[in-house]
């Protein structure tokens, strides 16, 4: 715990009150995170906004996501997408899609997400098999040892322009050990070694600080 993580905190509280809203259904998803196998590990209000933008920004009408948990960032992308967009979101544990199930009933999306229960890598293999429809905007925040498998994956499930963001890469600092022994740690600076030789690829990372400690995101446009 930083000290200032309370300031963090309470500049959040003040950003998302003055910009962002959430509704009761977003509150209730948010609220029900503390029900699934990873309490509090759902985006913050202003992050999930900032994915739906980023969304919006792109006229993004197919969404992966990679980790459903209570569906709290599934309902800001199915809301981006709009009432004849789809988001397909995979998730490993059938106690965190029921979660997600009732969330995004009461929001009202259930009707352009589909979940996928199970391992990530093999439900994406089925869609890349089926020739799935490309997606135009993945979200990747699900097991940080698998985010180069995830991104080998979302390459294959998207187009040129797509745009796709890779959730926790910096871990309170961590990312900058390359000895560390933690295999989420290891899972982000393989998946940004990836990126940064893949001449499809453009990307940034930013670090992040708030509600949710320090953090960041890694944010690619794929070019071609
Ligand atoms: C962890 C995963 C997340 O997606 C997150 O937002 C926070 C923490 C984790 O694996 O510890
Ligand atoms: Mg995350």
């Amino acid at each position: 715990m930083y000290e200032s993580e309370l300031t963090w905190r309470q500049v959040d509280e003040y950003l998302v009150e003055t910009l962002v809203e959430e509704d009761e259904t977003l509150i209730a998803a948010r609220e029900s995170g503390a029900e699934t196998t990873m309490p509090q590990a759902e985006v913050a209000p202003n992050q999930g906004k900032l994915l739906a933008l980023l969304a919006e920004m792109i006229g993004a009408s197919r969404v992966l996501e990679f980790g459903t948990l209570a569906g709290y960032s599934t309902i800001w992308l199915a809301r981006a997408v709009g009432a004849n967009g789809r988001v397909v979101s995979f998730e490993l544990e059938e106690q965190n899609a029921a979660a997600a199930r009732a969330n995004l009933e009461r929001a009202a999306v259930s009707d352009r997400v589909e979940i996928l229960v199970g391992s990530a890598s093999e439900s994406a293999r089925r869609l890349i098999d089926a020739g799935t429809e490309s997606f135009d905007f993945v979200f990747i925040d699900a097991d940080k040892p698998s985010n180069p498998e995830y991104l080998r994956a979302s390459i294959e499930l998207t187009h040129p322009g797509s745009v796709l963001v890779i959730d926790n890469v910096v871990r309170n600092g961590a990312v900058i050990d390359p000895d560390s022994a933690d295999d989420r740690v290891q899972g982000v600076r393989s998946v940004l070694a990836d990126i940064a030789s893949d001449s499809r690829l453009e990307a940034t990372s930013l670090q992040t600080v708030g509600s949710k400690g320090w953090d960041g995101f890694t944010i690619i446009r794929r070019a071609r």
